[in-house]
């Protein structure tokens, strides 16, 4: 065929056209990717600071955060933290329910660090014990102090995303959470409506309970997570505060037929939900105690979360530098078999 003078113009247009329509399909492609999509990418490999601020101040068992620990974190290449923080222990019983200056200070400390070297940061709202016994005495307070925590950060970073209530548990059933959940929400949203939230199931944030939430649909912004600790013979055994989990001592995981299969299950569940909820994931929390072998650990650390990574799910291991830690505090080094499950160094999942 040659190009006439009639072809040459057609074959223009039909080329124009079709560039035309790609660069609309990837406009539309991205127009259709919620802000929580977006915020949910940057979380990417993360670590849960864990036993830090969550802990009492002057329980022998709390980790002392340093300037440095941040950048072991950055350097290993990891993207975001997760900050369990115990607010209820900080908080005025009464009215107006004001949260103590002096420990909001090393919250604030604590979250520059981290956005200061580059990292997203989840500030969780950990372990309410009032809220998983009496949640109708208690969700004034709680209000309260998302209420206090999106006035204090409205101007910081869309890289800082709250996360309203770890591990609903207790009295918090499905039923109540569903009430409970979108209420928090609206009082972060009364205050800074642009915020990323991150929102989990009742019932420890079990992937069985995705389908009991509640979220309101034209909230685009809320990253939805989970916990994974299956099996939890193997993630628990000797953990002091879990009964009878001297007796699992010994358990392994060696990642065989069954094991890979009950973990695909799961996360294929999970993402079965996320996919019609059109809701991104965040596994916020997964690790295996210091009591199984290390070999295990790192196999077991590797597989959950090269799990999320392929199901385009971002994660945060539990913990840096305490019972379940990938970093050892005392020696100022990182459990390398832990650190390269993490990483996806070391063979396995390499991709950044
Ligand atoms: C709890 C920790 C516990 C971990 C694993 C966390 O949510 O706050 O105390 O070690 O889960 O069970």
């Amino acid at each position: 065929m040659t190009f006439s003078g009639r072809v040459l113009p057609k074959l223009w247009l039909r080329l124009a056209t079709a560039a035309a329509l790609l660069a609309l399909a990837s406009t539309t492609a991205g127009a259709q990717e919620d802000a929580a999509t977006r915020a949910n990418r940057a979380l990417g490999r993360g670590i849960n600071l864990g036993n830090a601020l969550d802990a009492p101040l002057d329980a022998s068992w709390a980790l002392r955060l340093r300037g440095d620990d941040f950048d072991a974190i950055k350097q290993a290449g990891f993207n975001s933290v997760r900050l369990p923080v115990a607010f209820y222990l900080h908080t005025a019983a009464a009215a107006p329910y004001a949260i103590d200056p002096g420990f909001l200070a090393r919250v604030d400390w604590a979250i520059d660090q981290a956005l200061s070297r580059g990292l997203v940061v989840v500030l969780d709202n950990h372990h309410d014990v009032g809220m998983e016994k009496r949640p109708d005495e208690n969700m004034a307070r709680l209000v309260a102090v998302w209420t206090q925590l999106a006035q204090r950060y409205r101007s910081y970073p869309e890289r800082l995303y709250f996360e309203l209530l770890n591990e609903p548990s207790g009295a918090l059933t499905d039923d109540e959470w569903a009430n409970d959940a979108p209420a928090l929400l609206s009082a972060v949203r009364m205050v800074d409506p642009q915020r990323t939230v991150v929102i989990g199931p009742a019932y420890w944030n079990s992937l069985d309970h995705l389908g009991a939430l509640a979220l309101p649909d034209s909230d685009r912004n809320i990253i939805v997570t989970f916990h994974y600790y299956v099996p939890l013979r193997f993630t628990h055994q000797g953990a002091g505060w879990m009964p009878g989990a001297d007796k699992w001592k010994g358990t392994l995981w060696t990642g065989g037929a069954a094991e890979q299969a009950t973990l695909d299950n799961d996360f294929n569940k999970a993402a079965q939900w996320a996919l019609a909820n059109r809701r991104p994931l965040y596994l916020g929390e997964f690790g295996a105690f210091q009591a199984a072998d290390m070999e295990s650990r790192a196999r077991w650390t590797r597989a959950v979360a090269e799990a999320a990574r392929r199901r385009g799910m971002s994660f945060a291991y539990w913990e840096f530098g305490s019972s379940f830690g990938a970093y050892d505090p005392a020696k100022l080094k990182w459990r390398e078999p832990l650190l390269e499950a993490l990483t996806g160094k070391g063979g396995g999942d390499a991709k950044p």
